[in-house]
């Protein structure tokens, strides 16, 4: 990937509702306008709105990371105990490799806003060049989830091989470890 060409970002809602059409999707947008509030290099989001249904799921990922070419794939919703909820089923499949450090975070924070945040499955994991990271499906929980994990994104990026993600300071400071 040459300097100038955009990140692409994969924004992903799983749900049986939105993507019928039934139910506004409300994460999708909000992981959209976290990320355009935060990231100040160039970046190009690809959005899909997807049933909850294991091999969809891992069909999308796939394409996200292998033929499109994502850096990091942000999936919101069906991460709950629920027997549909199997996002973070699909997205163990296919990564090589799991970041339990992730899902930690995200539910050791979320636990000071609402006690069923233990319910969250939320998981990530790196597959390729490519990190993806499940975030529940309320809105307000994706910006608490995202505040928590992402100063630590960009240098996930940059050992993995992907794009320099670049960051509003003033919104959320990226930590990249002196070497
Ligand atoms: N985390 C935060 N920060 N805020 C929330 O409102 N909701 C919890 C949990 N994590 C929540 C949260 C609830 S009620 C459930 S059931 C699980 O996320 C799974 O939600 P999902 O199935 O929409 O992914």
């Amino acid at each position: 990937m040459t300097e100038s060409a955009p990140a692409k970002i994969g924004i992903v809602t799983v749900s049986d509702r939105a993507s019928r059409g039934e139910y506004e999707d409300r994460g999708g947008p909000a992981v959209h306008e976290f990320l355009s509030n935060v990231l100040t290099s160039p970046w190009e989001a690809l959005a899909r709105i997807i049933p909850d249904e294991q091999p969809l799921i891992e069909q999308t990922l796939m394409e996200l990371c292998d033929e499109s070419g994502c850096c990091m794939v942000i999936t919101t919703g069906g991460t709950g105990p629920a027997p549909l909820d199997v996002t973070p089923d699909a997205t163990q499949a296919v990564c090589e490799r799991a970041m339990p450090g992730f899902g930690e975070l995200m539910r050791t924070v979320s636990l000071k806003a609402v006690p069923t945040a233990i319910l969250s499955r939320q998981t990530a994991g790196i597959r390729g060049n490519a990190l993806i990271v499940n975030l529940p499906g309320q809105p307000k929980a994706i910006g608490e989830c995202l505040n928590a994990v992402f100063p630590a994104v960009p240098h996930c990026i940059d050992l993995i091989g992907g794009p320099k993600l670049s960051t509003d300071k003033r919104v959320l400071a990226a930590f990249r470890p002196h070497k």
